[in-house]
């Protein structure tokens, strides 16, 4: 990770932020190239989730008040365990500290924690001395918002939660029906306690997060047939062993629990795989039912394999109704769903019905209101016998002797819902890091590096270079990268040292074609013609100049290869 993280500041992928001051852990920026990669991993997952399903997208608030994140639970319950050395007082993750000798030590409690130290003898990393007590952390960054102290908020730990809010907002623009799918992007805040591992765990990240409503009774999937045959490498929490099978298989074995879980996880895969992670370095790990975050009730991570082992890159979670009816609750809104029957359906019910006898003599004048009162509350509402009804603005608390509970047959045509959550939330760095990673290539013997970067997200398409930047090679050539630069295709003029270094340092910017404007270009049988280069396998052919931005086009969407020009 090291070695790649060096070449990555090299080539401006990625610089780690605020280094003049000496950094701060767990913050990078993007430079050009990165900046550029990271667009195109945006562009990919766009066009699956908006282009071909169809879901929109939008963009909420970084900055939240205090109210959302009760609600959500992140206040209560988005915490990590952690430990301070009792002698010099630095802060570790206490379940990494054990990571070697469980399987899974973010499900252990704290006591067990302080145990797993006693046992393996775990001491402070940085001077030896002994670790305190294990304690919770949460992980949100804590502001004010506006001046004072009168108004807490939270910067997001999750772009989701921005979507919840705009349910209602939501599920009128898609004219109160479901499935309704929603995408965000954009950045996230986890004031995480050792972020040790470069651009996997950053104290602000970037996430791409789909929110998908939809009816608990109906969790099947309309395209599911088109995913029904992608093959997934699966490692279900029912034993310790990967098994690879289609999602159609996941779903009629109940490996995965339905079809529209099953279909984001393979959307999931189309989606890495496409950006250039490697299928055999990439595995789908369902959580431990005690691993799941407060508000999940299913959830598979997407896991790549990288230098620091098995990696969690995406998460493909079951939310159920916990969002939804959580802020329903606290916000007091209805965030519900109706769902209409094909016929109405008559059904039997509890109901709550004034008792006449009592109510004319006592009400008077009133007995109407108070009947009507009293005929809109159900049988939840009867608290210790009595029930609280609201008439011309006065609250009166009734007796039992004022109204019945009875049993009594109703067609109904529909009934409301509160929406279930499928989210495949993906994290954008994490992705930029393992299609880095897995793109890597380096010939120790020739000590040459190559980024094998997919076409479609590699940040510059074409190097464009004179041989000799003299002779007018070099006004051709930036004439010609000008041309493939204007048409869609980013490109990158490059006339300096020799043609192999240039080479080199497109190699190692991941680029996948080079293209050489040289002397037989102004004369002779070739006039017109280049060379255009392959970063894969190095061969060479010659086209016609005039070709280059369509034969680049071609070559970026795979509609032609570059074997057939
Ligand atoms: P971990 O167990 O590694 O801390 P997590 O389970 O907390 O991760 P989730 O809460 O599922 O992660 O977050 C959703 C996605 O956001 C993850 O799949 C990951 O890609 C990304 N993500 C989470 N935390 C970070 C972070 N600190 N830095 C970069 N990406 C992150
Ligand atoms: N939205 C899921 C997560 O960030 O954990």
């Amino acid at each position: 990770m090291d070695t790649l993280m060096a070449l990555f500041k090299r080539r401006g992928f990625i610089w780690p932020s605020y280094d003049i001051y000496g950094g701060v852990a767990g913050m990078y920026d993007y430079g050009p190239l990165g900046f550029s990669l990271r667009n195109n991993i945006v562009d990919v997952w766009r066009s699956l989730y908006k282009g071909r399903e169809g879901f929109v997208e939008i963009d909420s608030e970084y900055v939240g008040p205090r109210e959302v994140f009760k609600a959500s639970g992140h206040l209560d319950k988005f915490a990590d365990k952690i430990t301070y050395c009792t002698k010099c007082g630095a802060p570790f993750r206490a379940d990494h500290l054990v990571k070697e000798y469980y399987d899974n030590p973010d499900t252990m409690t704290e006591k067990e924690l302080e145990e797993a130290f006693e046992k393996h003898n775990v001491k402070c990393l940085t001077c030896g001395g002994k670790l305190g007590p294990v304690e919770d952390f949460n992980l949100m960054f804590r502001t004010n918002i506006g001046p004072g102290t009168s108004r807490v908020g939270y910067l997001r730990p999750e772009t989701a939660q921005g979507i919840f809010m705009n349910f209602q907002n939501l599920y009128r623009y898609n004219r109160e029906k479901l499935p309704l799918g929603v995408m965000q992007t954009g950045r996230s805040y986890r004031n995480e306690i050792a972020p040790r591992q470069g651009m996997i765990r950053m104290r602000e990240f970037n996430q791409m997060e789909v929110e998908l409503f939809i009816d608990p009774e109906d969790k099947t999937w309309p395209r599911f047939p088109e995913m029904a045959d992608e093959v997934l490498t699966l490692l279900p929490n029912t034993g310790s062993e990967t098994v690879t099978m289609t999602v159609r298989e996941a779903v009629e074995k109940k490996v995965i629990a339905n079809e529209a879980l099953a279909y984001f996880v393979g959307t999931t895969k189309q989606l890495l795989v496409r950006c250039g992670v490697d299928p055999a370095r990439l595995r789908f790990r369902q959580h431990m039912p005690d691993e799941m975050a407060h508000y999940a009730n299913d959830c598979w991570d997407a896991e790549a394999l990288l230098s620091i082992g098995w990696t969690e890159i995406t998460g493909v979670a079951d939310r159920g109704a916990w969002d939804l009816s959580r802020h329903g609750q606290f916000s007091g809104t209805d965030l519900s769903h109706f769902v209409k029957y094909d016929e109405p359906r008559e059904v039997e019910m509890d109901k709550v019905k004034a008792n006449h006898k009592v109510i004319g003599p006592t009400f008077k004048g009133k007995a109407k209101a108070v009947t009507d009162a009293i005929e809109a509350k159900t049988p939840a509402d009867i608290v210790d016998g009595k029930l609280t009804i609201t008439v011309d603005g006065e609250e009166m608390v009734l007796d039992s002797d004022k109204f019945n509970v009875v049993r009594v047959k109703e067609k109904i045509s529909g009934e409301r819902i509160i929406p279930n959550v499928i989210e495949p939330s993906c994290g954008l760095d994490r992705i930029f890091y393992t299609v880095l990673e897995h793109a890597y290539s380096y010939d120790e013997k020739e000590d040459y590096t190559v980024l094998r970067l997919t076409p479609e997200v590699a940040p510059i398409k074409v190097g464009v270079f004179p041989l000799m930047a003299k002779d007018g090679l070099d006004t051709v050539a930036r004439d010609l990268c000008e041309a493939v630069h204007t048409h869609r295709a980013e490109a990158y003029y490059d006339d300096a040292g020799q043609i192999g270094r240039r080479y080199a340092r497109m190699d190692e910017a991941g680029t996948p074609w080079c293209i050489t404007v040289d002397y037989d270009t102004l004369d002779g049988d070739l006039k017109g013609t280049v060379t255009i280069r392959d970063r894969d396998t190095t061969e060479q052919k010659r086209i016609r100049m005039d070709d280059a931005p369509a034969i680049i086009d071609d070559l970026i969407t795979g509609k032609r290869k570059f074997s057939d020009l």
